[in-house]
């Protein structure tokens, strides 16, 4: 019998060095794309899958999180008082049933396999899904939801992918196909970040999956792999030396890779021309830049 995912991973452990000297302070997690933290983004597609639980593993200096999802009765009341609904009612998606956020840290940075197994009492004996909230995916059904759909009927585990160049090989998780069905590959094997020249496809592991509760013990009996870290990859790769089924899913949606500056840029500038109050004022300021910058050259 297929079980329902209701509980998902949110691996926010990492140190964001890619964003210093912004993410001294701040937990990269915590950045906006317009106004709303890159961790929100994750939240509330975690939220359009029916995730009922949410884990988060930390490290030190990411507080920012947790005062983020915490009713701030102070921040509420002077709302309240000024009249000010539309911004309580923004506030409402930044808060938590009691008991249905946990938050586990991850005492040494020794990679994300290790991050996820952190939370392995929590998930106990549940299929899970994992978010990693530096991928944002724009999707009319949101990715998780379209993952979670197609679950139902496969079963196993299974990873976002989508298609890479393969010079761009070397930054991901990358699938060995057995069976192409379409939005749908069954997976016979997985190698994290491997050298262009060796990637068994072009076919890249994207931040979302879902996972059988059986990756738990694989991680903790895998060795420390690419980059000398515990990858969760090598672990899902252990299901299919098991003789468990693994299937990618290519999903329908734009993804930005938030963890780059470049990724960071292009998603701020397509979500704020998204939004019905800024898009037209900025796309107009947009398109006199770039004619600017063309008459310039
Ligand atoms: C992680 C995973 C990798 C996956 C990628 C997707 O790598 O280890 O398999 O392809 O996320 O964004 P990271 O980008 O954290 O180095």
């Amino acid at each position: 019998m297929k079980r329902r995912v209701t509980k998902a991973i949110f691996p926010v452990a990492g140190l964001g060095t890619r964003f210093l000297p912004a993410t001294k302070s701040v937990p990269k997690e915590i950045m906006t794309l317009v106004d709303r933290p890159l961790i929100q983004y994750a939240i509330d597609e975690a939220r359009a899958a029916g995730i009922k639980e949410f884990i988060f593993v930390t490290s030190r200096g990411k507080g920012a999180l947790e005062d983020y999802f915490d009713h701030s009765n102070e921040l509420e009341n002077t709302l309240r008082k000024k009249g000010k609904m539309d911004l309580l009612e923004t506030l409402k998606s930044t808060n938590m049933d009691s008991g249905a956020i946990a938050y586990i840290r991850q005492h040494k940075a020794l990679g994300l396999g290790h991050a996820v197994w952190c939370a392995r009492r929590l998930v106990a004996n549940e299929p899970f899904a994992v978010i990693l909230p530096d991928d944002v995916i724009a999707a009319e059904k949101p990715c998780l939801q379209q993952m979670v759909e197609a679950y139902e009927e496969t079963g196993g585990s299974m990873v976002a992918a989508m298609e890479v160049p393969s010079e761009k090989a070397s930054s991901y998780g990358m699938l060995d196909v057995k069976e192409d069905m379409g939005t749908i590959v069954s997976v016979k094997g997985m190698v994290e970040k491997p050298p262009a020249d060796e990637a068994p496809s072009n076919l890249a592991v994207i931040g979302r999956y879902i996972l059988s509760p059986k990756i738990m013990q694989n991680l903790n009996k895998i060795d420390r792999g690419a980059g000398d870290e515990i990858q969760l990859t090598d672990a899902i790769a252990q299901e299919m030396n098991e003789d468990r089924d693994v299937f990618g899913y290519r999903f329908s949606g734009q993804r930005y890779d938030c963890g780059t500056k470049a990724g960071f840029l292009q998603a701020t500038v397509a979500f704020g021309l998204a939004r019905p109050d800024l898009g037209p004022e900025f796309s107009e300021y947009l398109e006199s830049m770039v004619a600017l910058r063309n008459a310039a050259q």
